[in-house]
């Protein structure tokens, strides 16, 4: 038997003791950790909850962009998510303060105009850079992450809005979204919080996308696009393509062919379930000159049939979504051109109904 002086006896005890008590700690962590999450799903929001926000990308400084901004200051809506391709200014690195300066002249100072990069914002692009942009309009809805590009923040306990930058580069930063990659992680995480925390509704925004009819190729992963529909994103938004079209609801998708098999519901009567997969929403028309829509794509399957661009019902404008505990519903918000129109929505099984 091996006999310990009594010093190292003491040694010992004490790091028994350290033990112990890093057990215990750990118990305790666990504890709390189990009662927040206990807290947050047993505290639901009350069924009256509910707040309008706005999105669309594409924005320039047309007259149609004008009228995208005076729409919105009177949209009633409690924020804006402005999708990406800010000003398009040539020769406006360093001068981003100039675009917003216009857009802050159309809203009410205290209105959040919360930004996300687009290709015209990336490293390289001589049409503004995004974190100067983010300087001239703020963050005002307590977002985490870095801002502009990669981040998220949770409304009323309502829903929670997660932003990235998919296939840009940004400060050096390649944001592609692969397997296992710390953005693809960092992303996956904070869907699987939100659930976590028994928000009810998980939205993703993106400029690019993969999934359209408007002519812009699929650029972004198909590890990010599966990762969206498997975790069943209830809503994912993108700009990019100078159109509006909005998805099917998805349970797969492939960038090059339609698989029927990925459609949980066609969307032709402007409902769909909660929970049954995700809907993808194309509008990049709040001010830029428009794009064509080709029904020829074999993606346009995986579409509604309501589109607008330039050679269909040219339309500019926003997506107006109103959020409850039990329903989300989207509605194309018109400010110039022509006459289009979309209104859809998604609701949960104990959604009440008109109240
Ligand atoms: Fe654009």
């Amino acid at each position: 038997m091996r006999h310990f002086p009594a010093h190292d006896f003491q040694l010992r005890t004490n790091l028994t003791g350290a033990r112990e008590s890093a057990v215990c700690l750990k118990h305790v962590a666990a504890a709390w950790f189990l009662l927040s999450l206990f807290s947050a799903s047993a505290l639901p929001q009350p069924r009256s909850a509910t707040f309008s926000f706005a999105a669309a990308g594409d924005h320039a400084q047309t007259d149609a962009t004008v009228a995208s901004l005076n729409k919105l200051a009177t949209s009633g809506t409690a924020f804006y998510l402005a999708l990406g391709d800010l000003s398009y200014a040539r020769g406006s690195v360093g001068k981003e303060s100039d675009w917003c300066d216009f857009v802050k002249s159309k809203l009410a100072s205290t209105y959040p105009f919360e930004l996300l990069a687009g290709n015209h914002e990336r490293d390289g692009s001589r049409q503004g850079r995004i974190l100067n942009f983010a300087k001239c309009l703020p963050d005002k809805l307590n977002a985490k992450g870095l801002y502009g590009v990669e981040y998220y923040f949770d409304y009323l306990g309502l829903a929670r809005f997660i932003l990235i930058s998919p296939d840009l580069k940004i400060a050096g930063v390649s944001y592609d979204y692969l397997a296992g990659d710390p953005h693809y992680k960092w992303l996956s995480n904070r869907i699987d919080g939100a659930r976590a925390a028994g928000i009810p509704w998980v939205i993703v925004g993106a400029h690019k996308m993969c999934l359209s009819v408007g002519g812009e190729p699929c650029e972004i992963s198909s590890d990010l696009i599966d990762l969206l529909i498997e975790k069943k994103v209830d809503l994912v938004l993108h700009a990019h393509d100078h159109v509006y079209e909005r998805s099917k609801q998805l349970t797969c998708a492939s960038a090059h062919v339609f698989v029927a098999d990925c459609v949980v519901d066609d969307g032709s009567d402007n409902e769909y379930a909660k929970g049954a997969g995700t809907v993808i929403v194309v509008d990049g028309t709040f001010g830029r000159a428009q794009d064509d829509i080709n029904l020829g794509d074999p993606q346009a399957d995986y579409f509604v049939g309501n589109f607008t661009g330039r050679n269909m019902n040219l339309t500019y404008g926003f997506m107006r979504y109103t959020v409850t505990p039990t329903r989300l519903t989207g509605q194309f918000v018109r400010s110039a051109g022509g006459t289009f129109s979309d209104e859809f929505k998604i609701s949960a099984p104990d959604d009440p109904g008109d109240y």
